[in-house]
């Protein structure tokens, strides 16, 4: 796992854009997994200027979403489809119709669950995974207690997400939807290369425990560290707790410039 702590959350663009640029410059067709919430927001805008001064195309790429409130019409201004319109796709050439998510909306969830799994598969799979960390350590809308094997199907949201979440429905707990359809951690862990993103004190002791705590279902994230290729990126506020701080910096400032974010790809067989 390689740990980049940033001045601060300015600074996060940056390197998150270039993970995903590069593996758009190796393929660009490159299935792009995109998460929700304020984490990204600023790779987002990174990525949004750089396809407007024309450094980068996502037009040949295609993209899934990590989750979706279960009950909320997609049209809301709080469904994950409406928000990720709003956050990136409106701002890039990102084809829309090239967008999915689960189908919280579906009678049947379960089967949607399945039904969202066999499309990721069809599609080969996500190259790149942006992720978010919920201050309980959930990712995606994967709660703690959330088996480390699971694919996407129904979940229950914790009073303490719905809590944070309630900044997006006016301060109204009770406007946050109850369950949600989201990918498993099973299925999360099956993307290329996974880019979590992590700001403020809010989120220290999640990312405390997802880079440095036993792997747990009490802490979802910390299945990041099963990962052969993920990358953490935090402000120096969500790098408090961390006991190898010193470390980490010292590894990133060393860290030769062609190396990028990206691992060579694995040889084929002969
Ligand atoms: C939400 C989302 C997650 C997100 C997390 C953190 O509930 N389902 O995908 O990563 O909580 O959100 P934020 O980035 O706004 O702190």
């Amino acid at each position: 796992m390689e740990v980049v702590i940033l001045d601060d959350e300015e600074q996060v663009g940056r390197p998150g854009a270039d993970a995903v640029a590069e593996h758009v410059a190796r393929d660009p067709r490159a299935v792009l997994g995109l998460a929700t919430g304020s984490s990204p927001l600023r790779v987002y805008r990174e990525l949004a200027a750089r396809v407007g001064r024309g450094e980068l195309s996502l037009a040949g790429c295609r993209a899934f979403l990590l989750d979706e409130y279960v009950g909320l019409p997609v049209e809301h201004p709080e469904s994950y489809r409406s928000v990720i319109r709003r956050d990136l796709i409106d701002h890039v050439d990102l084809d829309p119709a090239r967008v999915l998510g689960p189908d919280g909306g579906a009678d049947d969830l379960a089967a949607a669950g399945a039904d969202f799994e066999r499309t990721i598969a069809a599609a080969g799979g996500v190259d790149v995974q942006l992720l978010g960390v919920g201050s309980d350590g959930h990712i995606a809308f994967n709660e703690p207690g959330s088996s480390l094997a699971s694919r996407t199907r129904i979940k229950t949201l914790t009073t303490q997400t719905r809590r944070d979440n309630a900044r997006f429905f006016g301060g109204d707990v009770d406007a946050v939807p109850r369950h949600c359809l989201t990918q498993g951690i099973g299925t999360i862990l099956q993307a290329g290369h996974l880019v979590l993103v992590a700001l403020g004190t809010g989120k220290a002791e999640a990312v405390h425990q997802l880079v440095e705590g036993p792997v747990t279902a009490l802490w979802p994230a910390s299945a990041l560290q099963l990962h052969p290729h993920a990358t953490v990126l935090v402000d120096e506020a969500a790098a408090t707790r961390l006991l190898l701080r010193d470390y980490y910096r010292e590894t990133y400032l060393g860290k030769p410039a062609w190396q990028g974010f990206l691992r060579p790809r694995p040889r084929p067989a002969t």
